[in-house]
């Protein structure tokens, strides 16, 4: 994919962390951003921030009537986005059986939902990315945190799946963001969240890696620059 041409871009979770970092770097860089998260009165902050051609929806991913609802009628009036980044997702505290069934709900099904929505446009078109957020936790287990491991270790295995289904010109990878200091981080790392990387200053240059993500890179389990 190159960057050259403005770009239709999809990310999950824009009211907060690195989907709104992200979101404002696409601004900038001229490209078009479709985003959602939960929060009404953010999605209305950030309606209000950046009007049309933008699309700013308040979604719940994990709900496919509301995702569907939200991009329907986009993806009929403008056509397949160029890249969809499943970003929005949760961590458990102490987690109790309903609290992980939330967790993979948020992270598999938000994803799954997109995807089934977005995919078949990008078919049509011959080509488009999905980037599905991972973490270190995707790859690796420390006590403590089994719903958000598992959730992420699924993306990953989803991720592969996908990969290997989608036709010629389309691909899917898996995203390591790195370790950055949104509230995400400080609800599960109070003690070293501060210390780390502000999502602005990681979303420099994450524009530019995402837009020359292509079929080379179908399958890979990728880790931000
Ligand atoms: N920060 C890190 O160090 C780190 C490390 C590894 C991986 N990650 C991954 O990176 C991604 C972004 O994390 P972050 O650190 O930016 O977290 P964050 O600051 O907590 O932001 C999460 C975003 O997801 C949205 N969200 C949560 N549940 C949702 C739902 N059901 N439907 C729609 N949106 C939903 C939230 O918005 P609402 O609450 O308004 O819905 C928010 O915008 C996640 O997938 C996370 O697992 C982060």
């Amino acid at each position: 994919m190159g960057t050259e041409t403005p770009k239709t871009v999809i990310i999950t979770g824009v009211t907060r962390g690195l989907g709104e970092a992200l979101a404002g770097r696409f601004i900038d860089a001229g490209h078009t951003v479709w985003g959602c998260g939960r929060s009404q009165s953010a999605i209305q902050a950030l309606k209000t921030r950046w009007g049309v051609p933008h699309c700013f929806e308040s979604v719940d991913v994990s709900k496919g009537d509301q995702v569907q609802n939200w991009l329907d009628p986009l993806l009929k009036q403008l056509g397949a986005p160029d890249l969809l980044l499943n970003n929005a997702g949760v961590i458990n505290g102490n987690a109790p059986l309903w609290e992980f069934v939330h967790v993979l709900e948020v992270h598999l099904k938000g994803s799954a939902n997109l995807i089934r929505v977005v995919v078949p446009s990008m078919i049509s078109r011959g080509s488009g990315v999905i980037v599905n957020f991972s973490s270190t936790w995707g790859r690796s287990v420390s006590p403590e945190g089994a719903p958000y491991w598992a959730a992420k270790w699924g993306i990953e295995g989803m991720t592969r799946a996908l990969a290997q289904e989608l036709p010629r010109g389309l691909s899917a990878v898996s995203l390591n963001p790195g370790v950055i200091d949104t509230e995400m981080l400080r609800s599960c790392l109070p003690g070293m969240a501060q210390a780390c990387i502000k999502p602005d200053q990681w979303s420099q240059g994450m524009v530019d890696f995402l837009l020359q993500l292509g079929p080379e890179q179908n399958g890979k389990a990728l880790t931000a620059p």
